[in-house]
């Protein structure tokens, strides 16, 4: 029989269910996430610190909402939802060190705080924890080969996320990227995730193979649009809503669709006026006014917007097996907010 022990999490529903306000899935995923970290040394503390630092929590959402459109019920995807959350938590603190930013949700990041060595460790501490997460499987009613289905796509999805990076790393020295070198990062180093989360929310729920199949391409077309969203809040996003600076992606020269299409329109004067301002730690209003008006001009901040909508588009085609139900609604909701998100 099933026995899922996420008490805390479900009274915290039941609270916001009888208040008549819906199921706050952000709610549950940050009590579940109290409930299942039991800090016992100093580098646990440091661990759990930084999961619970902030974030959108979209990955673990994903998972709890296409195990629901699914089964009915979210509760069984919890342990995969935190999973998730723990891979996404480490990729970031990594992430921090490659670009070396210092900031993220309003704060210093963990190698900024603890410094390099600590901040690996602490990044090691959240993906090993992922395994407890996944064994809280044992003695329910998830199968045993549907728990090493859940195995196999962490460990493709963690795998791809380093691929990306690699990748990403490899065309930066390389110095040109094509649209399509960047569909192929964005699809590693974040869709891989986002695919794996919902996948693995489907395999809980008891979805057959098609289906399952259909939410891991879901995620993965959903964590393109997010990606892109994601470059073109790097140019035209509030750093008090985003939690980080903007233009990092100059600074870094980082693969962002909106630079790659930039390079690749431009005339030479265009081309060298964004060239001359990579890798610049800071700037000034003028020249911010200049690269914005360029880049508009050039029609790359639409392209990335077009390019977006094309991935977004896809989600909305593969939700379409699902039964009209809350979840779905709300699967539906989110696809539309990755496209319009400001944080
Ligand atoms: C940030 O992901 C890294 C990318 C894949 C762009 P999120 O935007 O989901 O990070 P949170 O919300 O701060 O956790
Ligand atoms: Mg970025």
């Amino acid at each position: 029989m099933a026995r899922y022990s996420f008490s805390r999490a479900e009274s915290a529903v039941s609270k916001l269910e009888t208040n008549g306000e819906g199921v706050d899935y952000k709610q549950i995923v940050e009590e579940a996430l109290v409930e299942a970290t039991n800090a016992q040394s100093w580098v646990s503390v440091a661990a759990s610190e930084a999961l619970k630092a902030g974030g959108k929590r979209i990955r673990p959402i994903l998972a709890l909402l296409t195990c629901e459109a699914i089964s009915g019920d979210y509760r069984p995807a919890i342990p995969v939802a935190l999973a998730y959350e723990l891979a996404h938590s480490a990729s970031l603190i990594q992430d921090d060190i490659i670009a070396e930013s210092q900031v993220r949700h309003s704060a210093p990041t963990a190698h900024a705080k603890y410094g390099i060595t600590r901040a690996i460790l602490i990044s090691d501490m959240l993906i090993f924890e992922i395994f407890s997460q996944i064994a809280r499987y044992k003695d329910t009613k998830v199968s045993k080969g549907r728990l090493a289905e859940l195995l196999e796509y962490m460990s493709r999805a963690a795998k791809e996320a380093a691929e990306g990076e690699f990748l990403e790393a490899s065309l930066k020295e390389r110095g040109s990227m094509t649209e399509a070198d960047y569909v192929k990062v964005a699809g590693l180093k974040t869709g891989a995730l986002f695919a794996a989360a919902s996948a693995s929310g489907a395999v809980v729920a008891g979805g057959d193979r098609k289906l399952v199949e259909d939410m891991r391409e879901y995620g993965l077309d959903l964590g393109i649009a997010f990606q892109i969203q994601d470059d073109i809040l790097d140019f035209t996003g509030q750093s008090k809503t985003t939690g980080k600076p903007i233009f990092k992606d100059m600074q870094n020269n980082a693969c962002n669709i909106v630079l790659v299409h930039a390079l690749a329109a431009g005339d030479v004067y265009k081309r060298n006026t964004i060239s001359s301002m990579l890798y610049r730690k800071w700037f000034g209003i003028s020249d911010a006014k200049k690269l914005l008006v360029t880049l508009t001009e050039l029609g790359s901040l639409e392209n990335a917007t077009v390019l977006a909508e094309k991935y977004a588009t896809r989600c909305r085609q593969l939700l379409a097996p699902l039964k009209p139900t809350p979840a779905r609604q709300k699967l539906e909701k989110l696809t539309r907010l990755v496209g319009s998100r400001s944080e």
